[in-house]
């Protein structure tokens, strides 16, 4: 571990500091088929796994007070792995949002599946009307689940929104504000994460985010996702609370 960049040995950190939490969280939950493989299991077990993984967290982040968290749960690249695999996340997906809607309001909790739904399922598409619909009611954990998402497809269709406005004359070009391509994406009204995490020893972003990651710190672990708990999030925001965020500014005194 010590020669693992970006790494923060567990020795050389303080306790978590509950004053100082990222408010918005991403995780881009890796290597579940690594962890299947090593165990000789079939990929899609490491799938089912690492779902329990995220309830997990996403229970964690709830009762720690973590007001937004986003996972990247399947790519607009991942339509090209078998489809058992394929098939696999989606009913991951489905079992997950028809549990939510069964406990969401109950747990206080909010989730919004953020990417390109036109594309799943329309039974998968109606249950994202319902969780919609439920999140109007709850006022604590927001939660992202990013499904066939991609930062530069997000990117495209937020100009599209926009150009469309302007061939229609209700935006002028010059109005055009930082605020007002946030305001397109996805993730439109989430504040920009605070802190990325990706698990499996891969230390890149692969399209994840793009726009709002302007300014997130970034926390890399070999962990593999399925493995990943409780206490590795804890690492995680120990690691990010031990930073200095400048904003391209100088450190106040
Ligand atoms: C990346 O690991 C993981 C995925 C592509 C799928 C993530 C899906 C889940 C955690 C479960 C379903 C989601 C929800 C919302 C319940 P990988 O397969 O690329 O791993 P590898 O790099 O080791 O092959």
């Amino acid at each position: 571990l010590p020669s693992f960049p970006f790494f923060t040995s567990k020795s050389q950190v303080p306790k978590l500091d509950p004053e100082k939490l990222p408010e918005h969280i991403a995780i881009i939950m890796d290597g579940n088929g690594r962890w299947a493989t090593a165990k000789g299991l079939p990929r899609t077990a490491g799938h089912k796994v690492g779902s329990e993984t995220f309830r997990k967290i996403a229970t964690y982040c709830n009762n720690i007070g973590i007001k937004h968290l986003t996972v990247y749960a399947f790519s607009t690249e991942n339509w090209k792995r078998p489809k058992e695999e394929v098939d696999t996340i989606m009913g991951l997906l489905k079992q997950y949002l028809l549990e939510a809607c069964e406990k969401m309001v109950k747990d206080n909790i909010s989730l919004k599946v953020l990417g390109d739904t036109s594309r799943l399922s329309p039974e998968i598409q109606e249950i994202i009307q319902r969780t919609d619909e439920l999140s109007l009611q709850t006022t604590g954990l927001k939660v992202n689940v990013c499904i066939n998402y991609g930062g530069r497809g997000e990117l495209v269709h937020a100009m599209q929104k926009l150009a469309q406005k302007v061939s229609s004359g209700e935006l002028d070009p010059e109005d055009i504000t930082e605020k007002t391509i946030s305001d397109a994406l996805y993730t439109a009204g989430v504040p920009d994460p605070d802190l990325i995490i990706r698990p499996s020893g891969e230390v890149r972003i692969s399209n994840f985010l793009l726009w709002q990651s302007a300014y997130a710190e970034f926390y890399f672990t070999p962990v593999l996702w399925p493995d990943f708990d409780e206490n590795e999030l804890d690492q995680a925001i120990i690691s990010y609370q031990t930073r200095s965020r400048r904003f391209g500014g100088i450190k106040k005194a």
